[in-house]
Order: structure tokens, then sequence, then C-alpha cells
């Protein structure tokens, strides 16, 4: 057996695989090789967010150090952390000049990419403290680091599109009631646009982001010993969902699946045709993100975006 029945992932497919539609929680496509496809995905060429953000924060990054004084940044969801250099460089620019230390605390759930990433930073980045935690940032007891001055919680990457509305004000709930007066949040968002942008960014000619949401198969097959789940038997879909401007990533079974999984003692039946949710990545209106994070406590002092207004970065201050 790979998992005891008290493993996250068998509470998690207990809740969601039997649900109407069958989902599950999206942390689960970030294995080691899914944190690897995902990074893969930021450099396929209908992948725009990624590069948006990059723009902003080459311009901004300066900007944004001045304006928050941060002797502590904390990333949700780091991953290699790899557009977070820029705002690194930039702290860490600051720093020297002020002769105050800087700690970086990139969060991810995904072990291995985590801690190879913060080797090669502390490496890089030899006057910064970089202090990784393996957690999870949907956990109700989020708790920050204390430090000597203002903290900046950042999450990049759009990744706070990945919640439902629901979720995303308990996020932000949190969050807040986590941040001292004085602290600041800085968020990327994508915004809404042309819809044949936004499915082609989800769905890839070289098939990238299939095999990432297919992984999630394979995650289910390893994690919970399944006998009769196929990754081949399942079809990669991406699907705007207009009335709430949300992508959803879907499984599509491609034949009658009928699964046993060892940890749960349980069967699992989907028939031809039926969908499993794995993923939605939410569009944002620049107004209403902004009315938003106010209304949770996080009032937004300054915006910026790229040159084609594709991607939004948001920094609000507690
Ligand atoms: N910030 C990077 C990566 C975004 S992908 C970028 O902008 O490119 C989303 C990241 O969040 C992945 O690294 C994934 O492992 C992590 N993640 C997903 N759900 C999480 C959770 N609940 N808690 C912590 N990390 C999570
Ligand atoms: N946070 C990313 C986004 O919403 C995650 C992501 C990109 C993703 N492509 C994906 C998740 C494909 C699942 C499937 O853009």
């Amino acid at each position: 057996m790979t998992a005891s029945a008290d493993h996250p992932l068998a509470a998690d497919a207990l809740d969601g695989l039997w649900s109407d539609p069958p989902t599950l929680p999206t942390k689960w496509l970030y294995d080691e090789r899914g944190s690897r496809l995902f990074d893969e995905i930021t450099r396929v060429p209908e992948y725009y967010p990624t590069r948006r953000e990059t723009e902003i924060l080459q311009e901004h990054s300066a900007s944004i150090a001045a304006a928050t004084d941060a002797s502590t940044m904390v990333e949700f969801g780091s991953g290699t952390s790899t557009k977070t250099r820029l705002l690194l460089r930039a702290f860490a620019d600051r720093a020297a000049q002020t002769g105050n230390g800087f700690t970086y605390v990139p969060l991810d759930v995904s072990t291995e990419i985590l801690e190879s990433s913060a080797v090669t930073l502390a490496a890089d980045y030899p006057g910064i403290a970089v202090e990784p935690v393996v957690g999870d940032f949907t956990a109700p007891d989020l708790a920050l680091p204390p430090a000597p001055g203002p903290r900046i919680v950042v999450f990049l990457g759009g990744t706070i599109g990945n919640f439902d509305d629901k979720e995303r004000a308990v996020f932000l709930e949190r969050l807040a009631a986590a941040l001292a007066p004085g602290d600041f949040f800085l968020l990327g968002a994508d915004l809404v646009k042309d819809t044949g942008r936004l499915v082609a960014a989800y769905n890839d000619k070289a098939g990238v982001t299939a095999d990432f949401n297919r992984n999630m198969i394979e995650v289910l097959r390893s994690g919970l010993d399944a006998q009769g789940l196929y990754v081949d038997d399942f079809d990669h879909i991406a699907r705007w969902n207009p009335r709430r401007h949300r992508i959803e990533m879907w499984l599509r079974a491609r034949r009658d699946i009928d699964v046993y999984f060892e940890v749960l003692q349980r069967s699992w039946r989907l028939p031809r045709g039926a969908e499993v949710l794995t993923e939605i990545s939410t569009k944002f209106d620049r107004r209403a993100l902004d009315d938003e994070l106010g209304d949770a406590g996080l009032p937004v002092v300054q915006t910026w975006t790229d040159g084609a207004e594709d991607f939004v970065l948001a920094l609000s201050r507690r």
C-alpha cells in the first residue's frame, strides 16, 4: 500500500470522486512530475500569463521593494520561484543599501521542487535568508512567520483564480487575519479577455497542459493503489464558462471506467463521456478585484498591468 486511509489524498478522494460532478482539489496536480509539467506550461507559446506577469515584475519590482520596505517576503505556491527572482533582486539591492536583512519564505505543497529551488536561490542570493516551508495555503490555521519589519505576502501566477468564489472569500479572510496592520499583499491575477486566447492558453498544441491535467489520474492511481485506472482512458478538456468567467479543466472518460481503490477499499465507476473537474481558473475584472480585496480588509494601494492589459498585479496594505 502506498498511502494509508488517513492520507489526505484518501480523504479528498472520498469527498470529491463521489460528488456530482466528481472533482479533486487542485493541489493534487502538483506531485513532482506535475510541477515539472507546470513549469513547462509556463514556456509554451499559448500560455501568456507567465510572460505578462514577468513583464510587469521587470518594470516594477524596484518600486514594489521601495513602496513596501518589507523585511520578509512569504510566497504562496512559489513553485520554481522563477519570476520571483525579479522581486528578490530588488529586495536584495535594497537590503544592501539599507543594511537591513531580508528573508524569503517560499511556501508550497510540492516538496521536491520547493527544496531544490530553495538551494539554488540561497546560492544565487547570498544576501537573502531563504527559509522554505512545505505547507498548504488553504489551511485554516494559516500563520505567517514573525518579522522585524513589514511583511509582504506574494501570490503570483493567477493561482488565486484556482479558487471558486466562496473559497476565495475564505482565503482572503484568513489571509487578512494572519497579516498585521502595515503588512502588504501582492497579488497577480489574470484578466478576462478574448475567449479564443483563453482556451488556447489551457489547451496548448504541444499537449503539455493535457499531460499535466491527466497526471492527476496517475497521482490517484499510485497514491490510492488503484486497479483499472489508466491515464490513456481520459481526454483533457478545457472550456470557458462565461457565466462564472472561468476556464474549467475536465478529464473526460473515453470508455466506461471501473476502478478499485485498494487504499479506500472501494470501487469507483465513471461511465464513458462522464467528466471529472480537476481545475478552474477564474479570470478577473480589474475594478471588481479591487473591490473584492478592499471588502476583505486588504485595500489596494497600487496596481500595475502589462502593455496588452492581459494581467494585473495589485498591491494591498493591511
Ligand atoms: N508561482 C508559480 C507557480 C504557480 S502554479 C508561478 O507563478 O508560475 C501553482 C503552485 O502552487 C504550484 O507550485 C503548486 O505546487 C502550488 N500549490 C497548489 N495548491 C497549493 C496549496 N493548497 N498550498 C500550497 N501550495 C499549493
Ligand atoms: N495557476 C495556473 C493558472 O490558473 C495553473 C494552471 C495553468 C493550470 N495551466 C493549467 C491548472 C492547466 C490546471 C491545468 O493559469
